[in-house]
Parts: C-alpha cells; sequence; structure tokens
C-alpha cells in the first residue's frame, strides 16, 4: 500500500509539534501501522519564524489551498486555531473527500453539530481527540471504551493553564499573573488566554465530551462557565484550612431528561483523586454504571502531549483507510439520528456546597443579619470564620454551607448586598465535597 500523505495546516505550538513526531516516529509509526505516513506539506501564513525542524524541500509552504487541493492528500491537520478561517478550510476539506484531524476545541463545541454532519454526509472522518485534556484518550475512553455503559456522570479538571496557575499560587504563593505568564511561556494557554481563565476553554471540552457521553447536541451556549480570576491567595488559604484545595472543574451529571454541565472553580477535599492533580495534568472521572468510577489523568497542554493525541487520530483513520472500514465508530459516539437534543440543567437550580466570602464592616450585628437572610432562604449554615480587620475597614468573613439550592444561594446575596454594613460584593466558591450533608 502507498503511503498515506498528510497535510498540516497551522505551524504553531501543536502544528509544530505534530511534525516533529511525525517525522522523528516514522520508522515506529509505520511499523505500527504497516504502511508510511508522509508528511507532504506544512501549510502557515508564517513560513520564516524558525519551528527548529528542517524540512524536506517543499513541505513548508504558505498556501493552504495547495493541500486542500491536492489529490493525493488523504488527511488534512488542523492546527490553525479559531473559528473562521479553521472552519472554511475544514469545509473544503471535507468537501475535497478529506479527512480532518484537530485539536480545535472551540470551533467543534460552536459548529461541531454541523460539521460532523458535513464530514459524514462526505464519507470521511472528522477526528478530534486532542481537543479535549491534551495526550489524556479521553474521547476514545467515552466514545469506544465505556461504550458498554450508561455514562452517569463525569468530573475533569481540563485546562492545563489554570490547573497550573491555581498550583502555582497554592503551593508556591506566586502571583496570578507571573504564574499565567509562565504558563504562556511553556505554551499551554490559547493565543487569548482570557479563554483559559475565565473558564470557556474548559466549556468547549465540557460541551464536546457531555455530547459523546449522553448522544445529544453539542450546546456550548448553556453551559454555565465561570473562570478563576476572582480567586484570591486568601480563598486558597482558606479553602487549605477547611482540608480543601481549589481547582477550576468542568462538571458534568447524567439526570435522563436534563444533563447538567457547568465549570467553575470548586473546593474538593485534600484527600480526593482530583486534588492530586498539579501544574498543567489534566484528569476526569468517570462514572459509569457497570464500570464505577474510571479516572484518566495526563498531559493536558503543551505541544509534544497534543502532538500524541493529534497523531492518535491520524493512525485510526491511517488504519481504517487501509482496511477499506472507514466510518465504523460514528464522530459523535451515536448515529445521528440517535443524537437528541437534551436540555442543560439551569445553574440556578444546582445544589451543593458553598463558601460565602464577604467582607463586612466590622460592627455588632452584621453576622446575626447575615444568618437571619441565610435562615430566610432556607440556607443551613456548616462554619463561620472571621479574619482580622483590613486596612479599608472591613474585615473577611467566610461562611461554609451545607447543601443548598443556588437559586436560594444567589437570592440570599442580593439581599446580603443591600445591607450597608455590607460594602463589597461577596463571592461563592461552591464545595464539592460527597461527605457535604443537607
Ligand atoms: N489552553 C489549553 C489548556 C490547551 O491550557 O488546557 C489545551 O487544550
Amino acid at each position: 500500500m502507498k503511503d498515506i500523505n498528510i497535510g498540516i495546516l497551522g505551524c504553531g505550538i501543536v502544528g509544530t509539534g505534530v511534525a516533529k513526531l511525525l517525522m522523528e516516529n516514522h520508522a515506529l509509526l509505520k511499523s505500527r501501522i504497516g504502511t508510511g505516513l508522509n508528511l507532504k506539506y506544512v501549510a502557515d501564513l508564517d513560513t520564516h519564524t524558525p519551528r527548529g525542524i528542517t524540512f524536506k524541500e517543499g513541505v513548508f509552504i504558505s498556501d493552504a489551498s495547495r493541500v486542500l487541493n491536492d489529490p493525493d492528500i488523504d488527511i488534512v491537520v488542523e492546527l490553525i486555531g479559531g473559528k473562521t478561517i479553521a472552519q472554511t478550510l475544514t469545509l473544503q476539506a471535507f468537501e475535497n473527500k478529506k479527512h480532518v484531524v484537530t485539536a480545535n476545541k472551540a470551533l467543534i463545541a460552536s459548529h461541531g453539530n454541523e460539521l460532523v454532519k458535513t464530514a459524514t454526509a462526505n464519507q470521511v472522518e472528522y477526528a478530534f481527540e486532542a481537543s479535549c485534556g491534551g495526550c489524556m484518550p479521553v474521547v476514545k475512553s467515552i466514545r469506544e471504551s465505556l461504550v458498554g455503559n450508561y455514562i452517569q456522570s463525569f468530573t475533569g479538571i481540563l485546562n492545563g493553564t489554570c490547573n497550573y496557575i491555581l498550583t502555582k499560587i497554592s503551593k508556591e504563593g506566586c502571583p496570578f499573573e507571573e504564574a499565567l505568564k509562565e504558563a504562556q511561556a511553556k505554551g499551554y494557554a490559547e493565543a487569548d488566554p482570557f479563554l483559559d481563565v475565565e473558564g470557556h476553554d474548559s466549556a468547549h471540552k465540557l460541551a464536546i465530551l457531555a455530547a459523546l457521553a449522553y448522544g445529544m447536541k453539542i450546546n456550548l451556549t448553556d453551559i454555565h462557565v465561570e473562570g478563576i480570576s476572582h480567586i484570591t491567595p486568601m480563598d486558597i488559604e482558606f479553602a487549605k484550612e477547611f482540608g480543601y484545595c481549589i481547582k477550576l472543574l468542568a462538571i458534568s451529571k447524567n439526570e435522563g431528561d436534563t444533563v447538567e454541565a457547568r465549570v467553575h472553580p470548586a473546593m474538593i477535599p485534600l484527600d480526593s483523586p482530583l486534588a492530586h492533580v498539579d501544574k498543567a495534568m489534566n484528569a476526569i472521572t468517570i462514572d459509569g454504571d457497570a464500570s464505577g468510577q474510571t479516572m484518566l489523568y495526563g498531559a493536558g497542554a503543551g505541544m509534544m502531549p497534543t502532538a500524541s493525541a493529534v497523531i492518535s487520530d491520524i493512525v485510526d483513520i491511517a488504519r481504517d483507510i487501509i482496511s477499506g472500514c472507514g466510518q465504523r465508530v460514528p464522530i459523535l459516539s451515536y448515529p445521528a439520528d440517535n443524537i437528541k437534543r437534551i436540555a442543560i440543567k439551569p445553574v440556578s437550580e444546582i445544589k451543593t456546597g458553598y463558601y460565602i466570602r464577604l467582607a463586612a464592616l466590622d460592627q455588632p450585628g452584621v453576622l446575626s443579619r447575615v444568618s437571619g437572610i441565610l435562615a430566610d432562604h432556607g440556607i443551613s449554615i456548616k462554619s463561620v470564620h472571621q479574619k482580622g480587620r483590613r486596612s479599608n475597614g472591613t474585615v473577611p468573613i467566610v461562611m461554609t454551607t451545607h447543601i443548598a439550592r443556588e437559586k436560594d444561594v444567589q437570592d440570599a446575596l442580593a439581599k446580603i448586598s443591600t445591607l450597608d454594613s455590607i460594602p463589597e460584593n461577596s463571592i461563592i466558591i461552591r464545595i464539592e465535597d460527597k461527605h457535604n450533608d443537607q
């Protein structure tokens, strides 16, 4: 069989990693597939910045259309990122009957339903293992390895940048901005790090994984998203005092008619498996009815780990080409006709524990007014903590609650914010602790 020809679109961090791995591990891959993977083109508008790779003559080009229009190209690897040019070129590739491999979670989360439809209509593959969790094989695990299970829930640390920042603040006292700069320098962050720190990158991944797990249409818009930019070193210190750490979590629960899907920072017990996932590592626990809990752990970001996931998709497609059995596994885990529109439960209806931090004037009666409001909303206080007076005259008061309904907590906070003795906005962090009681 002739070599399988590959064209990469976008030679940034991940594109460079994929090109490197295809070249350096060429012999290994050939021995595993039985056919060579030939890197025919790498297209990028910038062909001048050195990438630390010596391409063969004619491989490194600036014109993406040469990749898309070359009849010898079997697999296009879209690593441009973003949602505009990447979408146009992906659609062109499908129409030209080329399989597409990508790490582009923003594109799939936003336009995946239509893209998958076009790929299927053109009888080509659209593969995106690298879109979720770096080298962690989470797409394949949910879609294939756990196919025998009703997936009941999953909880993941799916953003390497945020996990890196939270670890650096918590374990080394590193300031937020410095930790973010380091994550950028290490190649973990998105081109626009706002997507990382405000939780959107995790939401993209959550939308994709929920679709695969439950057979639902990809639904990004209804996912509740909060990032980590409002988390202070004080919150991290309080968390430690309570036996918790703070992680940015992507949480999903299958409730039959509805699905819970939310991204936000959460306090989790220090002895829980996800609490041990540090720096840019990602992890996910997946609960299936037959399997019980499965946990995956791996490098969630960075050049070579992400390249590893891209290569796994390339090899899957190469093997399908060789065996002539394309489209064996439905791209979104279920055949199109069986994919339903399942509603995401509004965050106001979720129930969990809460950490509430208030800045209060140090006056008599403040605590009783706040606790009265919480009681009026049916919220049961588990503990109350106060730190020393700050230079602006306020004292930080932290309360933790037993399990409460989000709407009640938000309504109570709105009422608390009207008190003269609470001059600053209060913040909440949800506590995900299965030992927390009513
Ligand atoms: N910016 C992403 C992260 C890259 O930090 O996890 C991997 O998707």
